[in-house]
């Protein structure tokens, strides 16, 4: 049979010099044996890339669980830390230590809060500016609203950006001291504010109505600790803070610069 082939092929072959490639039924075999060979080698490669895939995806799986879990006992751990705080601040039975103790303590939930919000964002890389920022605001306006006495409305503006969560912690504990100091020194309308900045980047300022700063305040010659927090996060996120007076002239400003 293959000799037959071999001879029809041989009585129907062009010439030498016609250049066309002639197959024998010895070279359509080995052809179609490389082929087999490489669609084994091909389904062997898949199976491969596959069983990586779902080792990969397990381990993103894994690792989702590790994080949510290690942010739950965080959130539990600072709890635990406010509770501490309270109560050797009761304990002491010295008016100043309780109150300095009450101000740890609302820090520590200062750091609760911003980690909770982080935490519903579900672990995302980057956050969405504005509502972090509302949600931020809206937990201040809640804590606020308790106490009776307070009519200061905390306002957001600008735009919506895509920050690193990291950028974003850092944010959240300066728009924490500059909101306390607004509402401590301040009145009426506070205003925090996103905006794209002229030289590049963000500025981020919250404003109030009210008293405006002394003449030539310099945030780095403040005993206060809020000063200190303030001015150790934007080092964190390479900014600049400025400081100066409100909308219209009144009440004071802080802005922070940052890429
Ligand atoms: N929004 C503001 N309006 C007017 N004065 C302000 C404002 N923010 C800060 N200041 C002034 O700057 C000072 C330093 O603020 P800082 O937050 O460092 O300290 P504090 O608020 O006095 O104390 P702490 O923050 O440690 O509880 C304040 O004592 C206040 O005189
Ligand atoms: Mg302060």
């Amino acid at each position: 049979m293959i000799e037959n082939l071999a001879k029809w092929v041989g009585s129907h072959s062009p010439a030498a010099s016609d250049n066309v490639i002639l197959w024998s039924a010895a070279d359509c075999e080995r052809e179609r044996k490389e082929h087999e060979r490489t669609e084994i080698r091909q389904r062997e490669e898949l199976a491969r890339l596959r069983a990586l895939l779902r080792q990969k995806e397990d381990l993103i799986e894994q690792q989702d669980l590790a994080r949510k879990e290690s942010e739950h006992r965080l959130l539990n751990d600072l709890q635990v830390v406010k509770s501490l705080l309270a109560l050797q601040g009761r304990a002491s039975g010295n008016a100043v230590v309780v109150s300095q103790l009450a101000v740890a303590a609302s820090r520590v939930v200062t750091i609760e809060r911003i980690h909770r919000r982080l935490h519903s964002y579900d672990g995302a890389q980057r956050i969405a500016s504005k509502r972090y920022l509302d949600d931020l605001c809206r937990d201040f306006s809640t804590l606020f609203c308790e106490d009776q006495t307070r009519q200061q409305v905390i306002s957001v503006e600008g735009i919506e950006a895509e920050l690193p969560a990291v950028t974003g912690i850092s944010l959240g504990f300066i728009v924490n001291e500059l909101i306390t100091n607004a509402i401590k020194y301040g009145n009426g309308r506070i205003m925090v504010s996103l905006e794209p900045h002229t030289g590049g980047g963000y500025a981020l300022s919250v404003s109030n109505d009210g008293q405006a700063l002394q003449e030539g305040f310099e945030p780095a010659a403040s005993k206060g600790l809020g000063m200190k927090i303030v001015r150790s996060f934007v080092e964190k996120i390479d900014g600049e803070l400025r400081v100066g007076l409100g909308d219209n002239g009144q009440g004071t400003r802080f802005t922070v610069l940052f890429q």
